[in-house]
This record gives C-alpha cells, structure tokens and sequence, in this order.
C-alpha cells in the first residue's frame, strides 16, 4: 500500500537513517520505535510527504489515503467539535449540505418540471451519501467521540474551548473517522487515560487498513503491533511479531554485535600497530598503504548509544515554611459534575506525595487546584511562607519559544546561573554539543520535554507539581528525570502513570477517588500493602474452617488451644525468615564471587605473558576455563542482584507492617 524504498535522511552532521526500506499493507500494526531523536517522527512526516527524504523512493501514496496524527496537536477554533469530525470527512459533509439545500429549493420550486429536476437530484445525492457512510456518519462520529472520552454535552463545544490534551483526542477522532488506508500515528497514547487506551486498542484490532504508530508505552505497543521497525544507531531494523519479541530478539542480536565490534577493535588495533611498526621502513611502505587503505574503508560496526550519565546539580531553593498549602473547604464542579465538594488538605515541607486514584476522579483538576492555576468555586488555599511552585503539564511545550534554543530557555528560566552551569544541567538532560544551540522548532518531542523539564529544575521555586512528566520521554530520559527528582530539595506533587517514577521519587500517597482525598504516608509499597490489607479485612463469606487464622470477631475464635496470631502477626513471622534465609544465601553467593575473581585474575595474569604457555592447546584449555569462570561469575552476580531486590522487597513490608 504505502511503500518506501532507500529512504535516506540527515540533519547536518547526523545521520537518522541510511537506505531504509519501509512498507505499511493493510493489516499491518508496525511499531516504529527508538530513542528520543533518533527520527520515528522525521520518518513519519516524509511517509506522510511533509519532509522530504534526502534520497529514496515513496510509492502507493497516490491511490491510498494516508490519515497521520501528529505528535504535537495542530490548532482548531471556530467549529464544533462534532463538526470538525464530520467535516474530516469532506465529501459526506458536502454532500449533506447540498441535500439540505436541494429539500430547501424543492419546498419553494414553483413548476412541476422543476420539481422533478429537484427531486431527481435529491435522489442522486442521498445516493451518493449513502455510499460514503450515509446518515449512520453522525453515530459513528459520535461513537468515536465517545470512545475517546468525549461527553454528549462536549459534542456542540466549540474546539477552542478544549484544552491540548483533549484537541489532540479529537484530532484522533478526525481521523478515524475518516477511515484512510493507512494510519500513521505519532505518540497517540500520551494523551489518552486507561479507558480511552482500552477503546482505542479495541479499534485498531478492527481497524482493516495498515497503521505505523509510535509510543513509548510498552504494554500499549505488546497489544498492538504484529511488526517492529526499530531506528537503531546506523540501522533500521525489522521484525516480525510484537514489542517484547522484538526485545528478546534485540538482545539476542545485540551480544553478537558486540561480539563482532569486539573482534573488528581487535583487527584494528592489529592493523594500527602493524602500521606504527613499519610506518618508516621503506621495504614495507606498500604494505602499510594497502592497510591504511583498508582501515579506512573498514565500515565500523555501531554499537547502540549507552546512556551519558552526567552530574550536575540544581539550585538549592530558598527554604519554606514547614506549611506548604492548605486546602479548606474547597469545592469545584464543571457544569453539575461536582468533581470536589468540602475538600481538605494539607501538605508539608519534605513531602513528596503521588497522587493515585481512577481516571476521571479529579487528579489533575486538584493538582491545579494546587498549583493556583484554576480558581475554585468555594474554599480557601493558602500557600506557606516562601513557597513558590512550578507546574510542569503537558501544555508547558507549548510555552517554549520555537525561535529560542535550548540554552535561551534556561537562560531566561535562571537567569542568575552561570553559562557553564546552564550547560552542565543540559548536559545532564543529555544534551551535547550543537544540540544546545539548535532552535526548540526542531527538536523532538523528547527533547523538548526534556528542555521544559530542564527549564523547570532550574527555576529556583521550592514546590513542583507535575502532571505526567515522562510522557515523550523514552527509558534513558525517564532514568533522568527520577535522578533530577531525587536530588530535588523542594516538596513535590506528581501525578504519574510510571509506577517506577513513583516508587522512585514518593513518601507519600494521597488517593483520590469519589471527591474525597485519603492520605497514607510512606511509600508507595507501603501504599499497596495497606489497600491490600483493606481489601482482605472487607467483609466475606464466611468460612466455617477459617476461625483458626481469623481474629475472632465474637469470642468463639479462640477454641483451639494454640495461641492464634493475627494475620499480621503471621505474615511478619514467615517474612522474617524468609529475610533470614536469603541473607544466608546472598552471603555465600558473595564468597563465591570473590573466588571465581581470584581465580580469573590469575589466569589474566597469565595471558598478560603468553610465553609462560607451553603450546598451544594449553594456552586454549586455560582460555576455556577462563570463560567458563567468567559465566559463573556473571551469573552468580545476576543471582545476587535477583535475591538482594527479593531481600529489600521483604524488608519494605516489613517495616510497613512494623508501622502499621
Ligand atoms: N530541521 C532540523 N534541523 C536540525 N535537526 C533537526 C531538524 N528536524 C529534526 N531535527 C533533529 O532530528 C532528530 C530526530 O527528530 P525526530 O523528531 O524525528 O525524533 P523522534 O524519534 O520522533 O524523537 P521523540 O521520541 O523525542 O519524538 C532530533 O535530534 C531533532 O533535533
Ligand atoms: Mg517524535
């Protein structure tokens, strides 16, 4: 259907991709995958032919309709929102207009011949819409709307009224409503909640064209894609099956070319001190020619980026009070849905809260609550002495400057900081070299999320509310930002659906659900633990043979003459040796490691003079064992690692058990 052939592309200096090949048929759920700025979306505005590659081929975009969703919305106002849906698909709106028109001359046509005419055309245009979808288009417009999370009353808003996340919903519903032959779709999942996701999985899975489609959601991809296209460093890669096989895949494919980038490093080092050697001897002079010769024609076996891990450090903020804000009696409603009636809160200095709780419960609305950016209908909010907040929400790329760079940014976020200090926090944020003078128009959809959160940081405020920061951030970034999060001095309130940022950054969760907000302090384990205990302790059938374990609720529960333990009490034994025997393990696994060490340090030693060898096969038999060690040395050390995470697991639940 859409098919590419040697696509070529490159910005200045850098090579996004070299000769690829790129084919979307119907039926095919490609996942387009790679690191932030590696190009998925350079890929995709040449396929849609709004960049042009610098070499290669496209062909089929004449007969088949393309429909992409880009990654940053583009602006609507003036429409409806169920126009603007109707209205993508240009020929059905047309056409109903005209039949609107035709009924309007035939109630006022005068002669009979006229009317004839009239009716006769009606006829043909009633046709013409039945063919394009017919009078079910509203349904179905409707229906999708609806799928993606719209209201009934949201139908006749008009588009400005909609704030980014919701307008790139329904640029989404534009274009499946227009059912083109190919869906090229650019991150669609960022703005999506669960149920929008799930809706959206459904449709694709009954979608009968092809689609190419990126995210950085790896459960959304594995439900999704049946094909892979990877932009690796210097290759694109194709597979043939969902995102995790791909992975096995990867690795599988990643420990041969490390192989082979290992002997090619090898060959070279041969080559080089062969030509260092006999570089001014003048018998040998063709030889080296011919080798230099040869290492430059070597092509260089490109391993995948390993993340830069940068230090830098953020500006201490000014210190508050040990208040931060209090929320009295708030309440807020949209329209007659009374989202917070009588809400109070309190946050401290230190904390660091998650809020948790189902879509639609009003997270976002109370973390801008929060941050002062939406007024409330009744209630107080007062903020402590000397806090000073920043809010980081999707919209905050829209508030970079396109003509600004990178280092513009900061400079005007910190003015006080230093250029050198600028630099490193962006460093840090992985960007290097020409990437900090590049204008933001350009950058990526990462890394633009990554100046904004970059900008953010370095803003000397003492209280960050985050509304799902990672979103277009991929794993390295995401690394980052947990690493920025964790060195933050201030307070901070994050809304997120990345359970490890979570885990990372939170000391305390506030659940919302049903208007009211529940605060547990501790960790988010500690979180999950204590629902898990609420949901065990709700009342169940009762089980006549369960009196032994339960706590007795009415004095007949202690029959038995053994002194019961309460669950708690039960849990916290058999963790406490479960945590013993494990620590036993992970001592022995440590003895053996520094055996195995001993050992293959010695025969290093060995290979270090080659001449102490005998023959050949002895220098081989010793070269074995020395693998053979260093396998048993990797895969104690992937033991000791999988028992210690089970150790520090245990150990979690037990303190929250202590706490409780
Ligand atoms: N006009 C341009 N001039 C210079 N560099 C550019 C230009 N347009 C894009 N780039 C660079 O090309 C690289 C690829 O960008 P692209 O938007 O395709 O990445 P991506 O894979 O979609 O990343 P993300 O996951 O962050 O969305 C980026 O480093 C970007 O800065
Ligand atoms: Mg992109």
């Amino acid at each position: 259907m859409l098919v590419a052939s040697n696509i070529s592309k490159a910005y200045a200096d850098r090579t996004l991709f070299r000769e690829i090949d790129v084919s979307v048929s119907a039926g095919d759920r490609v996942a387009l995958i790679g690191a932030n700025g590696s190009g998925k979306t350079t890929l995709l505005d040449i396929l849609a032919g709004e960049t042009l590659a610098d070499g290669g081929t496209i062909s089929g975009r004449r007969n088949t309709t393309v429909g992409y969703l880009k990654q940053e919305p583009p602006p609507f106002a003036g429409k409806s929102l169920l126009r603007e849906v109707l209205e993508a698909n240009g020929d059905a709106v047309e056409l109903s207009d005209r039949i609107t028109e035709t009924r309007h001359a035939l109630s006022s046509a005068g002669c009979e011949r006229e009317q004839h005419e009239l009716m006769d055309r009606l006829s043909v245009l009633e046709l013409g819409l039945e063919a394009v979808g017919g009078e079910d288009r509203d349904y179905e417009a409707k229906a999708i709307l609806s799928g993606l999370g719209f209201k009934e009353t949201d139908f006749a808003r008009d588009m400005s009224e909609f704030s980014g996340g919701w307008v790139m919903r329904a640029e989404l519903a534009r274009l499946l409503f227009r059912q083109p032959d190919v869906l090229l779709l650019d991150e669609p999942t960022n703005h999506l909640d669960l149920e929008a996701n799930l809706w959206f999985e459904k449709y694709l899975a009954s979608f009968q064209g092809g689609v190419m489609i990126t995210s950085h959601d790896r459960a959304f991809l594995n439900q999704v894609a049946n094909r892979v296209l990877a932009i690796e460093p210097g290759e694109a890669v194709h597979h043939r099956g969902n995102y995790d096989d791909y992975l096995v895949a990867r690795e599988r494919a990643l420990e041969i070319k490390e192989a082979a980038a290992a002997r090619q490093e090898r060959e070279i080092q041969r080559q080089m001190r062969f030509v260092e050697r006999f570089r001014y001897k003048a018998t040998k002079a063709r030889q080296v020619q011919s080798r230099i010769k040869q290492l430059e024609k070597m092509e260089i076996i490109e391993l995948p980026r390993a993340t830069r891990k940068v230090r830098y450090s953020f500006p201490e903020p000014a210190r508050s009070g040990s208040d931060i804000i209090t929320l009295t009696g708030i309440g807020k409603s949209y329209g007659d849905n009374a989202v917070y009636r009588d809400l109070n809160l309190a946050l401290e200095r230190g904390d660091r809260v998650a809020l948790v709780g189902p879509n639609g419960a009003g997270k976002s609305t109370l973390l801008k609550i929060l941050a002062g950016v939406l007024p409330v209908d009744v209630g107080e909010r007062k903020l402590g002495f000397n806090v000073a907040t920043t809010y980081y929400a999707q919209h905050v790329l829209d508030l970079l400057n396109p003509g600004n760079t990178a280092i513009d940014e900061l400079r005007a976020a910190a003015p006080a900081e230093s250029e050198q200090n600028l630099r490193t926090t962006l460093g840090g944020f992985l960007f290097s070299g020409d990437d900090i003078l590049k204008p933001i128009s350009v950058l990526s959809g990462g890394e633009k999320a990554r100046v904004a959160l970059a900008k953010m940081l370095s803003q000397p405020s003492n209280f960050l509310l985050m509304d799902e920061p990672t979103n277009h951030l991929d794993i390295a970034s995401r690394e980052i930002l947990a690493d920025a999060l964790g060195d933050y001095k201030g307070s901070i309130c994050l809304i997120t659906h990345d359970r490890t940022l979570i885990r990372q950054v939170a000391n305390k969760i506030i659940e919302i659900d049903g208007g009211r907000a529940r605060v547990f302090p501790g960790d988010y384990d500690n979180y999950l633990y204590r629902k898990q205990q609420e949901s065990a302790e709700a009342p169940q059938v009762a089980n006549p043979d369960d009196t032994q374990t339960a706590p007795s609720k009415n004095g007949s529960g202690g029959r038995k003459s053994r002194r019961t333990l309460t669950p708690e009490q039960e849990q916290q034994r058999a963790l406490t040796r479960q945590a013993r025997k494990l620590a036993e393990r992970i001592d022995e696994i440590g003895v053996a490691i520094s055996d195995r060490e001993a050992k293959s340090a010695e025969l290093e030693s060995l290979f270090a003079n080659p001449d102490q060898f005998n023959d050949r096969n002895q220098l081989e038999a010793t070269g074995e064992r020395y693998r053979v060690l260093k396998e048993e040395e990797q895969s104690l050390w992937d033991e000791w690692e999988r028992l210690s995470e089970e150790a520090e697991d245990i150990d979690r639940i037990l303190v929250g058990l202590k706490t409780d």
